[in-house]
This record gives C-alpha cells, structure tokens and sequence, in this order.
C-alpha cells in the first residue's frame, strides 16, 4: 500500500487528507484566527499555519500504517505575501489574497507602469490581492521590514520550506504573484526591477508535481513516519482543486464556493482574456487556465447566516424554488471588496429593492442569488472572450447548498456536476504528491479511483428567465464604495 498526504492551507483552516489506491483514507482539519487588523487589511500568522498543520498531521497519521507514506503536498490560499528576515523569523503577519490595503500601488502599476507592460511581462494587470501590491506597499510603508527582506514566500511555500528546508515554489502559485512571467513559466526580470527585489530573495521554481526535497529528519521522527518521504511542492488551491475534481483537459471549467468563488477554465496555451480583467495562470499539468475570483462567496452565505441571522444552515438550503420566482431583493456580494472583473478593492455590499412585505426569506435568497451573479459577470467575459463554458464541475462548502447550485446553473446557464468529494483541492494536493512519486501511467490509473462522475445539475427553465432579469438589473446598479 501506497499513501500520500495533501495538505490544503485555506483562509479560516488547514486540511490534511491521506489517500491510498483505494481511494480518501482520512482527513482531519484545523482552524486558525484571520485578523483585520484595519479596514481592508486581512492578516495571518505563518506561524499557526505552522503549528496548526503538524497538530492536524498528527492526528491524521493516528492509526495509519505511517510506513505506506510516500510524499507529502501542498494546496495553498494563493497570492498571501509571508517575509523571512536572514535568520529565517518571519518580519510581518502574512498579507494575505483577500487584503485590500494595496490601493494606491495597484492604481501606480495598472495607470503609470501600464496594464500593457504588465500584460506583456506577466499576462496579467494588477489586483490589490496580487503579491507585487503587496510587496510595494511594504516598500512604502515599511521601508525597514522591506530592507530586512531575505525571502519572499507564498502561503503554502511557507510549509515546504519549514517541512523540507527547500525555498521553494510552483508555477501554478507564482503566477499569482505579478512577477512571475506566466507564458515562459519563470520569474520576469523586468517586474524584479520595477518592485526593487532580486531573485536570490525568491524561491526556485518547479512544476508543481515536482519533489523539491524530503521531510526533514528531526519531523519525520517527531510524526512518526519514515526517512524519505518526499515534499512535492503542490499548487494554488484553485489549481489543485482543478486536479482534484478532474479539471485538466483544455475547456474543462471548475467553480468553487468557497471563501471565495473562482471560475477556472483550462487553456493548452497562454493567452490574456478581456484585457486582464479575467487572470492567466499556470496549471499544475503543465497546462494554462484562466481564473476569475471573487472575493466574497461563501463567506456571504456565513455572515448572512451566522453573524446577523444567527441561526443554521437549513435556513439558506431549505428555500423553495418558489422564493426564488417572487423575490425582488437584489444583494451586491462585496463584503469585502471585489477582485474579478471589477477590480475595485474599497467595493461594498449592498441589499437593494426592500419593500414593506419583503421577508427574512427574501433577503436570505438574493444573498444566494447575489453570488451567483457575480460568478456569471466573469462567465460573460470569458464567453466574450471566445471561451465557451457549458458545463462545469462545482466545488467547496456552498457546493452543499442544493439549492445554491440551481441559482448557479441557472444564473450562468451551465449544467453543473457536483464534485463527491467536497475537498477539491486537498485532494488535488494528495494526488500531486502521488504524481510526485510515480510515472504518468501509473498515476493515470492510480488517480482514477478517485475521479468518480457527481450529480448533474441542469438548468431550470423557469429560474434561468427569473434570474436573467434579476441580473439585468443587479447589472445597472452603481457599485457602492
Ligand atoms: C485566487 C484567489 C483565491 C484564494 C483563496 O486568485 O485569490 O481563490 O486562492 O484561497
């Protein structure tokens, strides 16, 4: 018996799951504090990524024939800025995807620098999520934590280095960055010199399949595994969840709601979509795809739920299709600000269209609906744009919401199959390390065992019409700011 490890480092947790031939043995997960430290700032210590993780690994391997264990791999919430001084001490908290504080630095590159210098050495323009951003108003505004600057990591670089001792990344991560030049798959020397960094700060790059080292001795004995198991680099959590849902041949489309709601839709070659207002990245299968990712997904539905409604989750899944046809409430899903397409970091979230007889049911479905327009903004670009999408895996936690994903294929017009297994991305990241660890053929078959077909959803007829005139008008609205 063979077993690999995946580990997903997500925003509110981690996620260690153990696979074998035979298909997902365990998986066991931890949370960790995000903290806003100001209004549009979103931070996290590396140190909890740490420390949650190998508590997580421990209780994972309880009970394990940890001999079978192979290699190990990582998912990671992309783009996260984490700075290593020379004595290896983390300088700041981790600035992380969804951090908006870059607003001025984004307006210097997109407007002075221009979107086209940086399309044509990045394929990409700039969102306040993005790392360079990030790493230029570090510069600006904390030129000594800039000066101390040795390493620059991303999220799940960050445990590769802390569980193998190599400093290192994957293309599928570092194309998040923007200074990562995405048609060559390599750093851009030009972006470098703009931010004023140099590559030795930088980690080296590998596809994201590839070994980069072995778990350190003085780990492997304190989790009990054996000398030897390989640290596959693994991906961005967007390109794992595409190897984990079978997302890997071009026009394959994969939509996640999680934290955040991506649409990602796989390319054979490089290309930049509607002017960068849709991202061009690298796959983890040597692939290209487009991403469009907005910020707020999910975690709408959970701050609906749980922090002003106060009450569970039946209450969002349990609405009847019959709410949907007479709801008028429109909601604008920016809680915290929005990246694709409208780039607009100080956005805000809005409910719009109450009247006198508006209900508790009514507001909890356009939030829903909210969502699924914002998706479909992106999907009108990308179909713009040449790409079609007709059909599309879904996965993450609001892919449990039955009736979530009506909205979803109906406001997009899309026949949804709903991934069986929730945790797309940490399962990608197990099948990275198994890909780590065996020839092509092998994982093909290996891998298969994993790749069953979900349920599909089909578009409503009477929802679609209900939710394309919904949208005409959630369309016309100005955003707020
Ligand atoms: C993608 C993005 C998010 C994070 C969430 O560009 O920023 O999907 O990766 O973890």
């Amino acid at each position: 018996m063979r077993s690999y490890i995946g580990i997903d480092l997500g925003t509110s947790s981690v996620k260690c799951l153990l696979i074998n031939e035979n298909g997902i043995e365990k998986s066991v997960s931890r949370d960790y504090p995000l903290s806003f430290p100001a209004p549009g700032f979103s931070e996290q210590e590396p140190g909890d990524w740490y420390s949650q993780t190998i508590s997580a690994l421990k209780e994972l391997l309880c009970g394990i024939d940890r001999s079978s264990v192979r290699a190990i791999s990582f998912s990671g919430q992309m783009h996260g800025l984490a700075l290593l001084d020379k004595n290896d001490e983390v300088i700041r908290p981790a600035i992380l995807w969804n951090d908006g504080r870059s607003v001025k630095e984004v307006a210097y590159l997109n407007n002075e620098v221009g979107r086209d210098f940086l399309i044509q050495n990045t394929g990409n323009i700039a969102f306040a999520g993005f790392t360079a951003p990030k790493l230029l108003w570090v510069k600006n505004n904390e030129p000594d934590n800039f000066g101390m600057i040795s390493k620059i990591m991303l999220p799940k670089d960050y445990l590769a280095y802390k569980l193998s001792g190599s400093f290192a990344t994957d293309v599928s991560d570092a194309a998040g960055t923007l200074y990562f030049d995405t048609a060559r798959r390599r750093w851009s020397e030009p972006m470098l010199d703009l931010i004023g960094i140099d590559g030795s700060q930088l980690p080296s790059v590998y596809e994201s399949s590839q070994p980069v080292g072995v778990l350190l001795p003085e780990l492997a004995e304190e989790l009990g595994l054996p000398g030897g198991v390989k640290i596959v680099i693994g991906g961005g959590d967007n390109a794992c969840a595409a190897v984990g849902t079978g997302t890997l041949s071009k026009g394959d489309c994969n939509i996640s709601v999680g934290t955040s709601g991506t649409v990602f839709v796989v390319s054979d070659e490089f290309a930049s979509l509607g002017g960068g207002a849709i991202h061009s990245f690298c796959s983890a299968n040597g692939k290209f795809h487009y991403l469009a990712c907005i910020l707020s997904a999910a975690s709408c539905q959970k701050w609906w739920i749980e922090n002003i409604l106060r009450t569970d989750y039946s209450e969002a899944s349990g609405l009847s299709k019959e709410t949907v046809l007479k709801n008028r409430v429109v909601f604008m899903p920016y809680l915290t600000g929005e990246r694709s397409p409208i780039n607009a970091p100080e956005a805000k979230a809005a409910f719009i269209g109450m009247t006198p007889d508006t209900t508790r049911e009514d507001m909890t479905c356009a939030v829903l609906e909210g969502v699924a327009f914002a998706l479909r903004h992106n999907i009108d670009l990308i179909r713009a744009a040449g790409v079609p999408v007709t059909r599309s895996k879904i996965c993450g936690g609001g892919a449990a919401n039955r009736l979530w994903l009506d909205l979803i294929a109906g406001a997009l017009d899309v026949e949804l199959e709903v991934s069986p297994d929730e945790q797309g991305a940490a399962l990608g990241a197990a099948l990275l390390a198994a890909a780590g660890d065996m020839s092509g053929d092998e994982w093909s078959v290996f891998s298969s065992v994993f790749y069953k077909p979900g349920e599909v959803i089909v578009p409503d007829p009477g929802l679609k019409k209900a939710l394309d005139d919904k949208y005409g008008l959630y369309r016309r609205l100005p955003v707020l700011t």
